[in-house]
């Protein structure tokens, strides 16, 4: 831990920039997209993987959250990343529960928020740990976490944590579901299923233009074509305060999604402009 610092302390003294993207591991080509952008815009790349057990709730999947450590480091390796940070529990977390943490505040508790209490403010609490870590100059986040994303950046903003927060674009299949280290858990009949997310971003997008009503109407159709899969919450969002659009809103807007097939959950977005 000491090491990385000092190591990333002597290259931003060097004059040389640091970029952060902070992941859980199970890496799959969105991670690898986000590496790519940190590499983009900074001289060097530092890749956090951590399995954050403060951002999961009991009964969820911490326990069986995809870990493949040996890949992820020769997927990384491949994308010649400069340090890996890939700390244990007892490094993180040397006393086991925090006495101090960091609350997401009400969009915390919205959407994602609702159906996982507590996993907001657990994830902001890492993000701020890892930060104080690193201590790079840019972080790099995956627009398919919009929520996450808002929280991270209201958080520095908030914090007046001194980095900058870059946001790389969903990284789909070809088909359009988005990539995400859960889909490891479908099997062939979920995976086809779990479409009804990315078709229900579709349809909302189609209907954009028709106002709220019909864009609400037009993407919760698309969970009909598909039995087997569990709608969460649909709701379109102001990008600047996240919280639901009013009746008769325009401009641009984000449509959020998420359902369970099976014991998976699985979310989505996408900005649409509502007329
Ligand atoms: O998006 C994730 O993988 C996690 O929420 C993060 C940002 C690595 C914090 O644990």
């Amino acid at each position: 831990m000491d090491g990385l610092r000092d190591a990333v302390a002597a290259l931003r003294a060097s004059g040389r920039t640091v970029a952060f993207v902070p992941t859980m591991g199970a890496l799959h080509a969105g991670h690898l997209a986000l590496v790519r952008r940190a590499r983009e815009i900074s001289d060097a790349v530092v890749v956090s993987i951590f399995v954050n057990p403060l951002q999961f709730g009991a009964g969820e999947d911490l326990d069986r959250y995809p870990r493949t450590l040996e890949a992820d480091l020769a997927a990384l390796a491949g994308e010649g990343v400069e340090f890996v940070f890939a700390p244990t529990a007892a490094e993180m977390y040397p006393e086991g529960a925090v006495e101090t943490s960091v609350t997401a505040g009400h969009v915390g508790t919205l959407y994602e928020g609702a159906s996982r209490p507590g996993h907001f403010d657990g994830m902001l609490t890492v993000v701020a740990k890892l930060f104080h870590i690193v201590r790079p100059d840019r972080a790099v986040f995956g627009q398919k976490d919009a929520q996450q994303v808002f929280l991270v950046r209201r958080m520095v903003d908030d914090l007046n944590v001194p980095l900058a927060i870059e946001v790389v674009p969903t990284v789909r299949e070809s088909d359009g579901l988005a990539l995400s280290s859960r889909n490891r858990y479908l099997d062939a009949g979920g995976r086809r299923t779990a479409l009804a997310l990315s078709e229900a971003l579709a349809a909302a997008e189609a209907a954009a233009g028709e106002g709220l009503d019909e864009v609400l109407a037009e993407a919760a159709g698309a969970f009909g074509d598909h039995d087997g899969i569990e709608l969460d919450y649909l709701v379109v969002v102001d990008p600047a305060t996240f919280l639901p659009v009013d009746e008769g809103a325009t401009g641009r807007a984000t449509v959020l999604v998420a359902a369970r097939v099976g014991g998976t959950r699985l979310i989505d977005n996408a900005d649409i402009e509502l007329g």
